[in-house]
């Protein structure tokens, strides 16, 4: 196997964390840094801080951390800010999301209190469900382009940070299809200046930030840097870009599941997903709009994984229904059902029945740590555009032209790790094993 035996430049100074959207998300995300930082409590679910690397043969017991095999911001190195539509500090902001305990807020109530939502860009016409007066006006999208760089610049100077990179925590925009304006850099930068209406604000936010080198990862189904025009800039401003919407609860569920049963040749005719969530995104995601961006995400996981095509006896009837449905009382803590119909030998039928009480935030934290400290790498590794690699933690993740996605979970931790060993050097594992026998 060929390897890069490249110098990484390590990850030295201060890393700025942007996060253009500050509610559930976001502000769990930065509470639990504060709260591991302080020693109170463990960042589970972490792959960068809680995972391991296996090198080399089985025998040689050579499993280091991945946080000590390739160099990673330190979590006291972390600075937080972003933008949100809503003026409200990180401290009340986590106190409105509900999702953690008010003793634990409290306990970070000073860290909290300090950050500060820049003013956003927003357009109501991409969220229905949402007013807010924190919001930046200009005489077109450019110009709200440039002031969001002025943000990016000043708060980098003001923070000291070596490095940046961004993460979109912001709600879920209603479904677009990608138009003329979105195919180039120059017809983006045109209607930017034509203020199109097709270009969303959460573009913007992606423009502003690969157009200064800064990696970002869309948390959203949102098409934002899925489009031409960011995927030329990224790759003329040699940027890490990465998407999108991120793999929690019941999407987790089913690229865990589904892979299996494939793996055994087992039929599926039926899969119905229904959720029941009670916090803002469920409320934003009540609109059909911004439930269409949602939907078209969780549906193409399926057939990705079970390829109908290459196994139409077992999959080609599948019939995949995904709902969501807001209901204020479970707040944050949404419930995931699945009803999966399958079928084994000789077409006998079974069921099995997924109950999932998750909790939404606590799943997309350390996601958004995860991608915050792999994409400095990435952009220290000098990678640039879409980073494949990085599928691990997406509902749908970004491809090259003409490739179909990897949606199984281990083929894409597979791919991840390889992807850390070959920037380091060291040889990937195939999983061949035919020396333990020779
Ligand atoms: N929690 C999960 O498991 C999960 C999984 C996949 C994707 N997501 C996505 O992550 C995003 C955040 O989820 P959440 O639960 O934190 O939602 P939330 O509603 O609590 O927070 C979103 C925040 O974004 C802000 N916002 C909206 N448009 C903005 C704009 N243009 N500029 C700046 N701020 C803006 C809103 O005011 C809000 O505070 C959503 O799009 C959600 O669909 C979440």
């Amino acid at each position: 196997m060929t390897t890069q035996n490249k110098q990484v430049a390590p990850a030295k100074g201060k890393l700025g964390i942007l996060l253009p959207g500050m509610g559930a998300v976001a502000t769990t995300f930065i509470a639990g840094v504060h709260a591991v930082r302080k020693g109170i409590a463990q960042p589970v679910g972490s792959l960068c801080e809680m995972g391991t690397i296996r090198l080399g043969k089985r025998t040689d017991d050579n499993v280091p951390r991945i946080r000590d095999y390739v160099s990673l911001a330190e979590l006291d190195d972390l600075v937080f800010g972003g933008w949100d539509l809503f003026e409200d500090n990180c401290y009340e902001a986590a106190l409105e999301a509900g999702v953690l305990d008010k003793e634990l807020i409290t306990q970070l109530k000073d860290e909290l209190s300090a950050i500060r939502p820049m003013t956003a860009v927003f357009d109501p016409a991409y969220v229905k469900r949402l007013r807010g007066e924190h919001v930046k006006t200009g005489t077109s999208k450019m110009h709200l382009a440039e002031q969001l760089m002025e943000d990016i610049k000043r708060f980098q100077a003001d923070n000291g940070c070596d490095r940046l990179v961004a993460v979109w925590c912001g709600s879920t925009e209603v479904y677009r299809e990608p138009t003329a304006v979105h195919a180039t850099l120059k017809s983006f930068e045109e209607g930017l200046h034509n203020s199109d209406d097709e270009i969303a604000p959460s573009q913007i936010y992606a423009y502003a930030c690969v157009k200064l080198g800064v990696p970002y990862c869309n948390g959203a189904p949102n098409m934002s840097v899925d489009i031409g025009a960011i995927q030329e800039l990224a790759r003329e401003t040699r940027t890490p870009i990465a998407g999108k919407d991120f793999k929690t609860g019941q999407t987790l569920m089913k690229t865990i599941l589904a892979p299996g049963f494939k793996a055994r040749m087992l039929g599926i005719k039926g899969w119905f997903s229904t959720n029941i969530l009670g916090n803002r995104d469920g409320e934003v995601l009540d609109d059909p709009g911004s439930f269409k961006s949602k939907e078209i995400s969780k549906l193409s996981v399926l057939e990705s994984v079970l390829q109908p095509d290459k196994y139409p006896e077992l999959y080609k009837e599948l019939y995949h229904k995904v709902r969501i449905n807001y209901y204020p009382p479970h707040g944050d803590n949404k419930e995931g059902w699945d009803n999966i119909d399958i079928f084994g030998w000789l077409g006998y039928p079974m069921q099995i029945k997924v109950d999932f009480l998750c909790r939404d935030s606590i799943l997309a934290a350390p996601i958004v740590l995860d991608l915050a400290l792999f994409s400095d790498y990435a952009k220290r590794a000098e990678m640039r555009g879409t980073q494949e690699w990085l599928s691990f933690y997406f509902k749908s993740p970004m491809t090259a032209e003409g490739l179909y996605p990897e949606h199984d979970l281990f083929i894409q931790l597979m791919k991840l790790k390889n992807t850390l060993r070959h920037y380091n050097g060291d040889g990937l594992i195939t999983h061949l094993g035919n020396e333990y026998y020779d």
